[in-house]
């Protein structure tokens, strides 16, 4: 119910606060209103209610006079016991897994042989049923549960698992969460381009934004469906022209009169219109014949005929957009997808995964450690306090130490360590351990290693800091040992890197150079440089993996289940 709305009517017996508040707009009222009550909806008893949902499990029971239902309807983990009785509906079919319900009747406290629920419902009205062919339907019938790998194969009907609509409620919890924490300390969300013309990470890993191959297969079939003139029908046309010219000297030589003359004119005018016409698409099908079609110039695809007149891509970070905002706005943040082409078919890598990229003016390399502990511990706080049903399902069939390392983590301080000191604890551990990446300082951390800090050495989670500069990215402040650069990971339990981050190189002619050094093209970035042409000033900031976070929240192992459309190589279902 809305703040401004009037009250609903008090029901017979029930006082308001005892009222189920309809769902707004939908017809029914979540079956959250009534579970998720304290008392657990005992306090209902008598109430008429409607709700919909899909059957999780169902039985006929007393010579097919009554069928017992689970409902849910996703606004909760927990089902609603409803009982409909032969009279009101034909039971046989509203037991089938997977059935949609949109019904009506009594809330009631079950007799007291069934102790699990505190209340149930007894449908007086069926408003709809939608059915399932039980045969049919891929997901167990049962309370057997399929593995999350092969809940993949039915990207489209996994959200009626308890696992993934769990999954789905604290991803939707992380992101309302997210922007809650960056609102409060007064960041501006700002919408960053999806299609950028800049490598953010330099590191070549961007899907390529194009028509020219869609162009290719229009082409392919219109020349298909008219074939291209012959070279025989290309000289006719040429002679054609050369024919009519000459008739038209021969009229002017003649001194013919003005009318013959316009009229052979006009009939040389059509005649070069044919010829050109068709050697248009003589050349068109040579081109395809010569480099399916994609047009080239100097050898090299010629992308001045693509759909944005230059090389497009799928962006890898909205960082170097969001800085030019943080540049004039001081504190702001941008949360939306991003896209990596790496062929890595590991359980912490997608193709297309969801960031969170905070970027602060007048900010150092601590203050972005410390708005990234900041932030990470709120979002842990934030689903103690407003998932802990959620999570408790988590510990109960994913991972048992789900509550326990949230806890952990919202209530601890993080341990912050130069990178040079994570070598030489490393180097230290690799004595007794085996790590089968050799360490030694200016190696890029393998996972092994993250894990080993995060789960092991501090088993809590921990920001690494001033990484050697060949390891990082080109826009990263260089320090003044000038072997170094301000950037920062947060390495946490399960997962290992969660964050990436740095202060960013606000000199410019130390990331003109450094941009230069990295055999990087200085044209894309000049508008990235003019930051720092006009108006330099010192900031930083960070990106986090979203997908990353829900890992570590819910312990769940592999990032394809926490996504609701995983894309990775070779898999781009829906
Ligand atoms: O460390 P990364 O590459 O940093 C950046 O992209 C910076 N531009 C961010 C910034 O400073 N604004 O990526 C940031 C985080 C990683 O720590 C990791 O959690 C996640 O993004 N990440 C991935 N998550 C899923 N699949 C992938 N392929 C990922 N690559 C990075
Ligand atoms: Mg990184």
């Amino acid at each position: 119910m809305s703040a401004d709305s009037a009250p609903p009517p008090a029901m017979d017996g029930l006082t308001i606060s005892d009222a189920v508040p309809e769902a707004e707009f939908s017809k029914r009222v979540l079956i959250k209103s009534i579970l998720g009550r304290p008392d657990k909806g005992a306090g209902l008893n008598g109430q008429k209610v409607r709700i919909g949902g899909w059957v999780k499990t169902g039985r006929e029971a007393e010579k097919g006079t009554l069928a017992f239902l689970q409902v849910n309807d996703g606004s909760s983990p927990e089902n609603l016991q409803v009982l409909v009785k032969s009279d009101v509906y034909k039971v046989s079919d509203v037991v089938a897994t997977g059935t949609c319900v949109h019904i009506e009747g009594l809330l009631q406290r079950p007799p007291e042989t069934a102790t699990q629920q505190k209340i149930e419902l007894q449908v007086s009205n069926v408003i709809s049923v939608g059915t399932v062919d039980a045969a049919k339907y891929p997901l167990p019938k049962s309370k057997a549960r399929l593995p999350l790998e092969l809940l993949r194969d039915v990207v489209h009907l996994r959200p009626r698992t308890n696992i993934i609509s769990a999954i789905a409620r604290i991803r939707n919890a992380l992101a309302y969460a997210t922007h809650t924490f960056f609102q409060n300390h007064g960041f501006l969300y700002i919408h960053t381009p999806i299609i950028t013309t800049s490598d953010c990470e330099g590191a070549g890993e961007m899907f390529q934004v194009t028509t020219l191959i869609n162009d290719v297969e229009k082409l392919e079939k219109e020349l298909k469906e008219t074939p291209p003139p012959s070279e025989a029908d290309l000289k006719d046309a040429e002679l054609a022209v050369k024919e009519k010219g000459e008739a038209v000297a021969q009229l002017k030589a003649a001194k013919a009169s003005k009318k013959e003359i316009s009229d052979a004119v006009s009939e040389l005018t059509k005649a070069k219109e044919n010829f050109s016409k068709l050697d248009e698409r003589c050349k068109l099908a040579e081109r395809f014949r010569l480099h399916g079609g994609i047009p080239k110039k100097d050898g090299k695809i010629d992308y001045t005929e693509d759909f944005f007149a230059r090389q497009a891509f799928l962006t890898v970070s909205g960082q170097l957009q969001v800085e030019t905002y943080a540049c004039a706005l001081s504190s702001v943040y941008t949360f939306g997808p991003t896209f990596r082409a790496e062929n890595s078919h590991t359980s912490r890598h997608l193709a297309e995964f969801w960031m969170v990229e905070p970027e602060i003016a007048f900010a150092d390399i601590q203050d972005d450690m410390n708005c990234a502990e900041a932030y990470v511990r709120f979002l842990c706080q934030w689903l103690l306090d407003n998932c802990y049903d959620d999570m408790e399902f988590m510990t109960k069939h994913v991972d048992k130490s789900a509550l326990e390392r949230l806890k952990m983590v919202a209530g601890s301080k993080f341990e912050k360590i130069t990178y040079t000191k994570a070598v030489e604890i490393l180097e230290e551990a690799a004595k007794v351990k085996k790590f089968e990446n050799k360490v030694e300082w200016g190696i890029d951390l393998a996972s092994e290693h993250e894990r080993y800090l995060t789960e092991e050495k501090f088993k809590a989670p921990v920001i690494v800091y001033n990484y050697p500069k060949e390891i990082k990215a080109f826009y990263m402040k260089v320090n003044e040992d000038n072997k170094t650069v301000a950037a920062m990971d947060v390495l946490v339990p399960k997962v290992g890197e969660l964050i990436g981050g740095s202060q960013r190189e606000e000199n410019y002619d130390v990331l003109r150079q450094r941009i230069l050094d990295l055999d990087l093209p200085l044209e894309p970035y000049q508008w990235y440089l003019d930051l720092r042409r006009y108006g330099t000033v010192e900031h930083s900031g960070f990106g986090l993996g979203f997908e990353r976070m829900i890992l570590f929240a819910t312990g769940v192992e592999n990032i394809r289940d926490v996504i609701p459309f995983p894309r990775y190589p070779g898999r781009a279902d829906l």
